[in-house]
């Protein structure tokens, strides 16, 4: 029992002792000077902190991002997009295509031509390839830019006209943009750079892009493959983009791929790859500069 006790009255003791006024092990004064040095100390630290935040904000800019090295060159984007990209429906079942041409709806609604009819926020630049349309540099203050029309009905048996976007008919079209990316200038490709297939079609000032089956067992299936669109590639009159702030009504161009004729009943695997002198690819990126993507078409 006494040890007990001895101990209570040592614990008791270090929490106050009387006699030498020492709380916990210290005297007033100790207690004073370790808190002044805690709180200069973490004064300091938070000072440094909030500092270097600080310096670090001050070169960041409004208009583009410091640092995009990792996502040029652009992704390669395709709607409708589904999970493990496979776009599968029977075009005699609405119910099996109707989330994909809500998807397609959904993005060409921004395409609307009732949409740009203001002069002040849109210009025309021509129906042709042309070369980029430089508006001032990224940085600068003066104004929102201009966007370069870009209008759905371009996209012709795909810009909506057929409500269905050819999948009832066996006929799907996939709408497919290049990713934004602030002050990018994709640079065409030159002619001996590309397949001969894909020179055939070559426009000046285009970034041209081609569909193909990927394996060569779906060779004869994949069969006929048409692009709607300013050509079969992205204009170059719609770069630079420049950036959110300064060119809030900025319309990607598009380009529509329909597979007119699919074999029926398979799942085929189709790759599109843009070409451009800028443009890579990437073992570990799928969607950099090409995407692929699974179809089969039941009937
Ligand atoms: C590119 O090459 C194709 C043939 O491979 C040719 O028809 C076309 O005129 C060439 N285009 C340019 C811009 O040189
Ligand atoms: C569709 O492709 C098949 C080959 O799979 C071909 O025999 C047929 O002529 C093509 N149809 C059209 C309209 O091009």
């Amino acid at each position: 029992m006494s040890p007990t006790k001895e101990n209570d009255g040592g614990w008791k003791k270090f929490v106050w002792n009387s006699e030498k006024k020492e709380f916990l092990g210290r005297t007033g004064g100790s207690w004073a000077k370790i808190t002044l040095f805690y709180i200069i100390f973490y004064g300091c630290l938070a000072g440094i902190f909030i500092g270097t935040i600080q310096a670090m904000l001050l070169t960041l800019s409004n208009y583009k991002p410091t640092y995009q090295d990792r996502v040029a060159p652009p992704g390669l984007s395709h709607t409708p997009r589904s999970d493990k990209s496979e776009i599968a429906f029977n075009m005699n079942d609405k119910s099996t295509f109707e989330k994909y041409i809500k998807s397609m709806s959904d993005l060409l609604a921004k395409y609307e031509e009732d949409l740009q009819t203001e002069d002040k926020n849109f210009e025309n630049c021509g129906v042709e390839p042309q070369p980029y349309k430089e508006r001032g540099t990224v940085e600068s203050d003066n104004g929102q830019r201009k966007a370069c029309r870009f209008l759905r009905s371009w996209l012709g048996p795909c810009s909506g006209q057929d409500p269905n976007y050819g999948f009832q008919d066996g006929k799907p079209c996939l709408i497919v943009k290049l990713n934004r990316i602030v002050n990018f200038r994709p640079r065409a490709p030159s002619n001996d750079s590309i397949p001969e297939t894909v020179a055939s079609n070559l426009k000046p000032n285009m970034i041209p892009i081609f569909c193909k089956n990927k394996r060569d067992e779906d060779k004869d299936k994949v069969n006929e493959i048409k692009y709607h669109g300013m050509g079969a590639g992205f204009a170059l009159q719609y770069y630079p983009y420049y950036g959110k702030l300064l060119h809030p009504q900025y319309l990607q161009p598009l380009v529509a791929v329909q597979f007119t004729n699919l074999t029926l009943g398979e799942e085929l695997r189709i790759e599109c790859r843009v070409f451009g002198a800028n443009i890579d690819y990437s073992e570990k990126d799928r969607y950099q500069g090409r995407f692929d993507v699974k179809i089969t078409i039941n009937s």
